[in-house]
């Protein structure tokens, strides 16, 4: 089965949960071929219900962060648990529409957005919007103004920057400067309404958020009209077995108890990515070439890591699964990606059994930042997405072709 010179490196070790059967892998496959993003609907429904039901607090909004995954068919299941939607961007708010939320449900926090872009996301209805710079305070005031000057229900809210609290960060306001936004809003007749907190994607340490609060609500009060305050975004999830994972039941009681406590009575909005979507994604691969460096198992495999997020931004690898019979027996493995770019390892050092071509592997929690950061790099197809419910296989986006390599590029007639 391999060749190796000096005897592999064996090891015994737990059986990864597999996400579901392998009669069930090898249909998805045989149906939608490989490689294919799988996201079962139950795991990210009790994903959702375990966030919603962490933070008693009455007047919370959740709002699901579309940057992590933009399928409208999974929008659709926050939808129908009432959350609404976190847009980073106007596709955000697009694809968020074409889902069928009303726009007054889909907060805005971005950055740098053109004149174009702030007044596509007034005219399509979205009335929240947090802003991370006095220019993009000013353009906001000015673009309101010419679009309409009646619309009182619009809220506007500052993005903070204290480096103590949201880490060294290139978004947001000092509160220093609250008082020249507060004068600009109101040049314009409108009031700053909102305080927005953003820890930077992946942080699994509860404390990072928790131990804020407080100065939160303080820094809140420096806002004379104050009515809301938006959390965030970036939860963590544990990739691996080892990692600590964030708290949520911690996070909701410590939250709850201050803003219960605190006065004027505000809205909080948390609007979490990653944490509610990672887990219900697996990506689902065929093993096209196995090959032993010394004690090292070398997987080749029909997917790239231009198919997951990027790593240097999103953190270490995901973990790795086969429905191999032989699961006992591990190896240290490293799973290689279809490119010619050297870095491509969808995973490094992994203990897996000794594959053969044609297994099929899973890797797992692949439902934020997956598909969304795939790329065309070295013009590989993006695959299709499949949704289960109850184990029952929808298609929710068509494997790529290769005449979508030639979208919008200008092709002389012949
Ligand atoms: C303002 C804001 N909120 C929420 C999110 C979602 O973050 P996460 O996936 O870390 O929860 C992002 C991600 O970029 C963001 O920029």
């Amino acid at each position: 089965m391999f060749n190796s010179i000096s005897s592999p490196k064996k090891s015994k070790k737990h059986n990864k949960n597999l996400p579901f059967n392998l009669s069930l892998a090898l249909g998805l496959l045989e149906n939608y071929d490989s490689p294919l993003y799988v996201y079962d609907k139950n795991i990210l429904v009790k994903t959702i219900q375990k966030i919603t039901q962490s933070i008693r607090y009455p007047h919370t909004e959740f709002k699901f962060a579309s940057v992590t995954n933009g399928n409208i068919n999974l929008l659709k299941i926050f939808k129908d648990y009432y959350w609404g939607l976190h847009a980073n961007t106007p596709g955000d708010i697009y694809l968020g529409l074409k889902a069928g939320f009303n726009p007054k449900n889909i907060v805005y926090s971005g950055s740098n957005l053109n004149a174009q872009e702030m007044r596509q996301v007034l005219i399509l209805g979205v009335n929240t919007l947090n802003l991370d710079s006095i220019s993009q305070i000013e353009l906001y005031c000015k673009v309101n103004q010419q679009l309409d000057q009646t619309n009182s229900n619009r809220q506007l809210g500052v993005r903070l920057n204290i480096p103590e609290l949201t880490g060294e960060s290139r978004i947001g306001i000092n509160p220093q400067e609250f008082p020249l936004v507060i004068q600009l809003a109101q040049k314009y007749g409108l009031q700053v309404t909102g305080l927005h907190f953003y820890r930077g994607t992946g942080t699994n340490a509860t404390e990072a958020f928790t131990k804020v609060i407080n100065q939160l609500l303080d820094v809140g009060k420096q806002l004379p009209d104050w009515q809301y305050l938006d959390f965030g975004g970036g939860f963590g999830y544990p990739y691996q077995d080892n990692n600590v994972a964030f708290n949520w039941e911690n996070f909701g009681e410590q939250l709850t108890a201050a803003l219960n406590k605190s006065e004027p009575k505000i809205k909080l909005i948390i609007e979490p990515g990653r944490a509610a979507i990672a887990q219900c994604g697996t990506l689902l691969t065929r093993v096209v070439s196995v090959k032993w460096q010394g004690d090292k198992q070398i997987v080749g495999v029909d997917t790239t890591i231009s198919n997951l997020s990027v790593l240097s931004v999103h953190g270490g690898y995901r973990e790795i699964v086969t429905w191999h019979e032989n699961s006992e027996q591990l190896y240290l493995t490293d799973v290689c990606g279809n490119t010619t770019y050297s870095r491509d390892y969808l995973g490094k050092n992994c203990q897996l059994p000794a594959v053969n071509v044609g297994d099929i592997l899973g890797i797992l929690d692949v439902g934020a930042y997956g598909f969304a950061m795939s790329s065309h790099f070295l013009h590989r197809l993006l695959p299709a997405e499949v949704l289960l419910d109850n184990n029952q296989p929808r298609l929710i986006r068509k494997r790529e072709q290769y005449h979508t390599l030639l979208t919008n590029q200008i092709v002389d007639e012949v």
